[in-house]
């Protein structure tokens, strides 16, 4: 077992066994890897991971550990977790049930398609990406109060544990106290109140970051339930907020705003069921779409990241994203055509353009011709004793969203706005690009590369795995599942070996610093542009064992933990 001490500046170091009771918010350590048998969280906090933990031992199951690690993130990692973004929930419960809950940001009623245009006609995206405006309607409440339905315990047990992080506070690492300190300028700029994450000191690790209001806010949400958030006093200040910052967020889209229980995205990838968020996600659509070309090929007989296997991943993903890039959008206002994109007879076609041991070209391909019908997120994966899994990617988009906090209620709003296609043809923060399919619209849902996924054996999770990363995501959930399935990767390297990435526009495949010399060469050779760009995202695994033993392994590029019992 892998441990990281934190160096708290202000405690002494103690050797902590995971998950002890109660959870000392003043002293941790970042566990990355766990192994065991009766369940197992893995989460971008440490503390997030033992609350989960400690709401399976109390006899929650994997929904209810999932519900209490997201409203612990919520307060200790601000960064993504929250109540004023949206997320996507996937779970496979032990009678075999799949479900998945909806509960992206929906475009707010006073949205319009050309919103973030300037009078030039240009696109402004500090307006889509900052501030009140570049808010969608949260959804994140709305979504824990739907899988509540799929719970065992009281949904105040399960909030409990976030207020009292809120209202006593926890300590915060260097890398959080790093990344409060780099954004204080811009919290300051798009907050209209004072707020917990801006002192006027630095923050350094060690520090004890406590949030008042947001341990009131969730008060509200614990003793009125959903009408806590989207009704009375929480709405009451939201709505206040986007009066003070030029916000277009309504009390009655507010009060509008339900989460979807929708049709898992469920396919077939050699003796493996896997069940995946379906749209808004696009990760519904491309992890099906690159595992089915995928499965064409023997991909395993080329090797772990040989030029072969990479050229061919890389290609793949240059297929699925332009049709992303055209196709795929809210389907409640969008006609998307999803059984022909993964029909076989269309993934026959897209392969035609595929040519071994040279670069393609994004300029040349285009959208396949359908017939007929004519980076911040973050992950969480849970496994229980009894066999239910929960994945579930959740965001506020940008890290730390839109730095508007709501005045008086502790929480920041998201910027997810950005995620529509703002103009045609012109790339989002990700570099993505849309048209039609995404276009805003009041009430719509922005499309998201958010892709939780459990992979399932024998009927049975084998697997449970998602990441932030925007449009890396579904990328890297392809590839940490090739690791596995094809590679025989430990969980370990699965996670945490090189990376890259391939988006058909721009033309060129991103990898992480640490990608072998020779195979970025080997690329290069064959006429690829490389870019070397910071971390891609960070995995949250589970694997089970042939013996049952599940291995949870939280990703070295951040300070992620994986807890258990
Ligand atoms: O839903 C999406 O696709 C994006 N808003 C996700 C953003 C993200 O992953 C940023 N994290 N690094």
């Amino acid at each position: 077992m892998k441990r990281i001490a934190l160096l708290l500046v202000l405690v002494k170091l103690v050797v902590v066994t995971h998950a002890q009771h109660p959870i000392d918010p003043y002293h941790y350590t970042i566990q990355k890897t766990f192994r065991g048998k009766n369940g197992a969280v893995v989460s971008a906090h440490p503390l997030a991971s033992q609350v989960g933990v400690m709401i399976l031992k109390k006899g929650g199951n994997a929904v209810d550990a999932a519900i209490a690690t997201q409203l612990a993130l919520a307060v200790v990692y601000p960064n993504a977790g929250n109540i004023g973004g949206g997320g996507f929930f996937v779970g496979h419960l032990k009678e075999g049930k799949n479900i998945t809950i909806d509960y992206r940001e929906k475009a707010p009623g006073k949205a319009h398609r050309d919103m973030y245009l300037k009078q030039d006609g240009s696109p402004d995206l500090e307006k889509s990406q900052n501030g009140h405006l570049a808010a969608g309607v949260p959804g994140t409440v709305a979504g824990l109060f739907a899988s509540h339905k799929f719970a065992r315990l009281p949904f105040k047990t399960l909030i409990q544990p976030a207020i009292d992080l809120a209202e006593k506070g926890f300590v915060i690492t260097q890398a959080e106290a790093n990344a409060l300190n780099a954004r204080k300028a811009i919290f300051e700029k798009y907050s209209t109140r004072p707020t917990a994450f801006v002192r006027d000191i630095p923050w350094k690790g060690g520090d004890t970051l406590v949030q008042k209001e947001l341990a009131q806010t969730l008060i509200r949400i614990r003793d009125k339930g959903q009408k806590g958030f989207y009704e009375g006093e929480t709405a009451r200040m939201i709505v206040e907020e986007m009066q003070r910052g030029n916000g277009i967020i309504s009390y009655d889209d507010l009060k509008a705003y339900q989460a979807v229980e929708r049709t898992p995205s469920t396919f077939k990838y050699k003796e493996y069921d896997l069940v995946t968020m379906p749209l808004p996600s696009s990760g519904g659509v491309l992890l099906p779409m690159m595992m089915k070309m995928t499965e064409r090929f023997p991909l395993s007989s080329y090797g772990y990241m040989s030029p072969k296997a990479v050229q061919l991943m890389v290609e793949i993903e240059r297929l699925a994203y332009a049709d992303r890039a055209k196709y795929l959008g809210d389907e409640d206002f969008y006609k998307v055509p999803v059984k022909q994109l993964l029909s076989d007879k269309y993934i026959t076609e897209r392969l035609k353009l595929y040519q071994s041991d040279t670069a393609g070209n994004s300029t040349l391909i285009h959208e396949g011709v359908v017939e007929g019908e004519s980076e911040e997120t973050t992950h969480l994966s849970v496994l229980d004793k009894d066999g239910n899994a929960v994945s579930v990617t959740t965001t506020l988009n940008n890290s730390y969203g839109s730095f508007t906090v709501v005045g008086g209620a502790g929480f920041i709003l998201n910027d997810e706005m950005d995620d529509f296609s703002v103009k045609p043809g012109v790339p989002n923060m990700y570099g993505a690009v849309g048209g039609e399919a995404n276009a805003i619209a009041p009430g719509k849902r922005m499309l998201s590369s958010m892709t939780p996924t459990i992979v399932l054996k024998g009927g049975k999770p084998y697997i449970v795995v998602g990441t932030p990363g925007g449009t890396t995501i579904t990328t890297n959930v392809y590839m940490t599942l090739m690791n596995l399935l094809e590679f025989n990767l430990s969980a370990y390297d699965a996670v945490n070996k090189p990376r890259f990435h391939m988006q058909w526009l721009p033309d060129q495949v991103d990898i992480e610093k640490n990608f072998p010399e020779e195979l970025k060469a080997a690329l290069e050779k064959m006429g690829y542009k490389t870019r070397i760009r910071g971390a891609f995202g960070r995995t949250e695994l589970i694997k089970v064992l042939p013996d049952g033993t599940m291995e949870a392994v939280g990703d070295m590029r951040g300070d992620d933990a994986a807890e258990g019992w």
